[in-house]
């Protein structure tokens, strides 16, 4: 049995891209994505989940928070960040980091794994994280390391793709080299939180999307057309997202059984 284990966790890793491997697949990305020009013009999905984010973290209403945007690319949503409080960008692709700390010298970036352990003890009130929880290979120590950098009552804003959702759609593209990827469930995405020992505040899904299987019909524009005659259309979007079947999952997690009193808003958006 534990030979089988070994193996097991053996061929996982050797399956697992290295760090330098996975850190030119994210320069790549960053680059085609999340350059100067492209986060001048950001695409609605990453407008709505930005807004999503500094919305929850707003309603927190935390006086001058420290920050940490964990996988924060070229530092465009730690700069919105900084709105709040003192705020630290940190990722694993190094043209990345380079990029973000020329467009703001102001902010502390760093470059680095954060699966890997850190010597250095920073602590932070929130920690945010918009779709990285897909990119990392072992989420269990992910979350844990969050854990471990936030101090007690601190809180964990968490956006990653919705696995129901991304299954449906057919303009997904192929998994590049040195890309990892692990999409969740709603429910997945909740319990790595709570087996942690965080108390989830707030959990809710964005964007509904999807053409294929069940969401074929769900997001059918002749049927959604006719139910909009009857009820408001962004009502019909929200009530998709609390079913689940938004593309992005949001979860507001507080840290520990230290937790304190629930957040001033508890409803699901
Ligand atoms: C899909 S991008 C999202 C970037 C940014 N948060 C945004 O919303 O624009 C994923 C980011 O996570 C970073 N990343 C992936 N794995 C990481 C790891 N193990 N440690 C730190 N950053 C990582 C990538 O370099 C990339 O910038």
């Amino acid at each position: 049995m534990l030979k089988l284990k070994l193996s097991l966790a053996a061929a996982l890793a050797l399956s697992v891209p290295d760090d330098a491997d996975q850190q030119q697949f994210w320069n790549e990305w960053n680059t085609r994505y999340r350059s100067a020009d492209q986060v001048a013009h950001l695409d609605p999905a990453t407008i709505r989940r930005r807004d999503n984010a500094l919305r929850w973290i707003s309603e927190l209403g935390l006086s001058r928070p420290r920050i940490l945007d964990l996988g924060c690319s070229t530092g465009w949503l730690t700069a919105e960040l900084a709105q709040f409080g003192e705020v630290v960008g940190t990722d694993i692709s190094d043209a990345s980091i380079r990029e973000a700390r020329e467009r703001y010298p102001d902010i502390q970036f760093e470059c680095g794994n954060f699966l890997k352990p850190d010597a250095r003890k920073q602590v932070f009130d929130i920690v945010v994280s918009v779709d990285v929880l897909s990119c990392v290979a072992d989420q269990p120590l992910f979350v844990d390391r969050i854990r471990r950098i936030l101090r007690p009552g601190g809180y964990a804003y968490i956006a990653t793709p919705n696995r129901f959702v991304y299954e449906r759609r057919d303009d997904v593209a192929q998994l590049g080299p040195g890309q990892v990827r692990h999409w969740n469930y709603p429910g997945e995405v909740r319990r790595l939180f709570e087996d942690d020992g965080f108390v989830v505040r707030r959990f809710t899904t964005l964007l509904p999307e999807g053409h294929h299987g069940i969401l074929r019909a769900v997001n059918s524009y002749k049927i959604n057309n006719l139910l909009g005659r009857l009820v408001a259309p962004t009502a019909i979007e929200r009530a998709k997202e609390r079913f689940g079947l938004g593309q992005t999952i949001a979860l507001l997690a507080q840290r520990g059984s230290d937790a304190g009193p629930p957040a001033p808003t508890t409803s699901h958006l």
